[in-house]
């Protein structure tokens, strides 16, 4: 989810200065214990069932871009089973030390640094891929880099799951989630939520295949499999 940027941190330059999912600092070092304090607790039981929407198999090999603490992929490690595969890619430093402590000695889970935005080639492809909490805060114009890393990552017939803010307005939300939306968000969150997921998908080599809302509507996961 969006993030609260800290003050005092001496910073390198964020790649898109106004995102803020470029996680650091406090927030990072503290990221899965504020999404939890942020959601009143509710956070692990909306997790489990998002990535339960998965339908992970044993065996099955995903990709997580913007894999961050690793959150997630704790809880699709428990579903592939030794033979299954899951890389993380990222580029936050605080991100993936979280991420490295968490699966130290787990030797088919893996993070690596990538940029997500850029293309890229891994020379392998997925069943699945995941991207959670990433592409809202990226501009526009790069998301379909994004979505072209994805669709070239997975095999054909695989799925790739964009788990994030569903498509709502503003003014139709109640005050408080509003308020901490406003408060909380880059200026490219405000554009992602305004937008036709379903067709950008189509647009970029996806069929949709499903949907699962959480958090009164506000949070989505779409599933869409490679074309
Ligand atoms: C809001 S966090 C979400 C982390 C995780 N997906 C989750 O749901 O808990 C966003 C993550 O995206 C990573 N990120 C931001 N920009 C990125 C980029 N250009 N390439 C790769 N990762 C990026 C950040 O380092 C951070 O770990």
């Amino acid at each position: 989810m969006g993030a609260v940027r800290g003050t005092a941190e001496k910073e390198k330059p964020r790649i898109y200065p106004k995102s803020e999912v470029e996680v650091r600092g406090f927030l990072a070092r503290h990221y899965d214990f504020l999404m939890n304090l942020m959601t009143l607790g509710y956070y692990p039981v909306f997790l489990r069932k998002a990535l339960e929407f998965m339908d992970v198999k044993p065996g099955d090999r995903i990709l997580d871009l913007g894999a961050g603490t690793g959150r997630n992929d704790a809880i699709l490690a428990r579903w592939i089973g030794p033979e299954g595969r899951i890389l993380g890619l990222d580029i936050g430093e605080e991100m993936m030390a979280a991420f490295r402590k968490r699966f130290a000695g787990v030797p088919n889970v893996e993070i690596r640094e990538q940029r997500i935005d850029v293309p890229f080639d891994l020379g392998e492809r997925f069943d699945k891929a995941l991207i959670s909490f990433v592409l809202h805060g990226f501009p526009h114009q790069v998301r379909p880099v994004v979505l072209e890393n994805v669709r070239a990552h997975l095999r054909p017939g695989g799925s790739f799951y964009l788990l994030d803010y569903n498509e709502f307005t503003l003014s139709e939300l109640p005050w408080f989630h509003r308020t901490a939306f406003k408060r909380m968000e880059c200026p490219y969150a405000f554009d992602f939520i305004e937008r036709d997921w379903k067709a950008i998908l189509k647009d970029s080599g996806f069929e949709p295949a499903g949907e699962k809302l959480f958090f009164r509507k506000m949070v989505r996961v779409l599933r869409a499999v490679r074309a």
